[in-house]
């Protein structure tokens, strides 16, 4: 189920000083495994001193487009950084078919133009860039607006590529570029991207009730702020999509304690983990342990990417009893209430629980 395929580097674009732009290639029988939707992103794994690391990239291409990852690297990150120094063109890199829910899903060409806006900060453009193009190269009536923050111009990623989206899409494309590094002026364009600056934003530049549809990608107070301010400007919450990477897991070696009192104590239940049409019953601590970690625990190939409630890699279907999810930023409200979960989130609230992973 947990399947990944090589993809041989075909180029490296060293993006700014920080952030590099990977071209990749299938396998010729691969091809079909790897069209990818925009806004979505390939989970590679590299063994590092004998320990296996999955890391999440967003695919910065529009579909139909060769695909493409932007990798920004993140201080002391080991794939990060060895994807920034040491990969080079020919190697070939291992990776899940594209995976994420981030996009627009299926809008065809509307009556009226629509309006779209992204909000993205630092390496938040990647999955932005991607729809962003795909819905101004698939609607010739759609207009994109893009409020991208940043410390200073020279971290500002895929600048040339939104140069040139601006020349191809001139009245149907813009960016507002925001400085937060120290020297940027003071004014609308400066600050980082909060409620403050959306406030300030909306009206004049942007009229949120308007949208379409907005895509918000940084982190995690960014988002729900830029969400709120959304909301409480009038665009409803099923039409704002937001995605993060590299959330907090808090607590882990509290969790970790808790598992273990659980265990020391036999306060265990009985869950059954389905797979494919595989059924494994096991017991796992009433504490501290995810559905995930616990399955994984006993051999079974459960899929998984950030371990963070992010990615939704992790989703499966509760058949019998009742979890409760720690983090969630992946499922919509009406998917919880049809009984999906973030495995990597799960703990168990009853005695026994069954739950199905989904197929990706
Ligand atoms: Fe990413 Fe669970 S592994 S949400």
């Amino acid at each position: 189920m947990q399947e990944f395929f090589p993809l041989t580097v075909t180029d490296i674009a060293h993006d700014t000083r920080d952030a590099v732009v990977l071209s990749l290639a299938p396998r010729a029988e691969d091809m079909e495994r790897f069209r990818f939707r925009p806004g979505q992103y390939l989970t590679f794994r590299r063994s590092f001193d004998g320990a296996e690391l999955r890391r999440s990239y967003s695919i910065c291409a529009a579909p139909g487009e060769g695909l493409r990852v932007g990798i920004k690297r993140v201080s002391g990150g080991a794939f990060s950084g060895w994807a920034k120094s040491d990969l080079a063109v020919g190697d070939t890199i291992e990776a899940m078919p594209p995976q994420g829910r981030f996009g627009p899903g299926d809008t065809a060409p509307g009556v009226q133009a629509r309006h779209y806006i992204g909000f993205a900060a630092g390496s938040g453009i990647t999955p932005v860039l991607s729809i962003a193009r795909t819905i101004l190269g698939g609607d010739p009536e759609a207009r994109f607006t893009l409020v991208y923050g940043n410390r200073a111009v020279a971290s500002v990623m895929f600048r040339a590529e939104l140069g040139e989206l601006k020349d191809r899409y001139l009245s149907r494309f813009s960016v507002l570029h925001l400085f937060s590094g120290p020297g940027a002026e003071e004014g609308l364009f400066s600050g980082r991207i909060d409620a403050g600056k959306c406030a300030a934003l909306f009206g004049g530049w942007l009229q949120p009730a308007e949208a379409e549809m907005a895509f918000i990608c940084g982190p995690e107070a960014m988002m729900k702020e830029v969400a709120g301010a959304l909301e409480g400007a009038g665009l409803p919450r099923e039409r704002i999509r937001f995605e993060l990477f590299g959330a907090d897991q808090p607590g882990r070696a509290k969790l970790r304690a808790e598992a273990a009192a659980a265990r020391a104590s036999g306060d265990m239940v009985r869950a059954t983990v389905i797979i494919d049409g595989a059924a494994t019953e096991f017991q796992m601590p009433r504490r501290g342990q995810s559905v995930l970690e616990a399955a994984r625990e006993h051999d079974i190939d459960a899929p998984f990417s950030c371990k963070a409630g992010v990615c939704s890699t992790c989703i499966g279907r509760v058949h019998k009893g009742e979890v409760e999810m720690l983090q969630n930023y992946a499922l919509e409200d009406y998917e919880v209430a049809r009984g999906l979960v973030l495995t990597c989130q799960c703990i168990p609230l009853s005695d026994e629980i069954v739950i199905e992973y989904e197929g990706h």
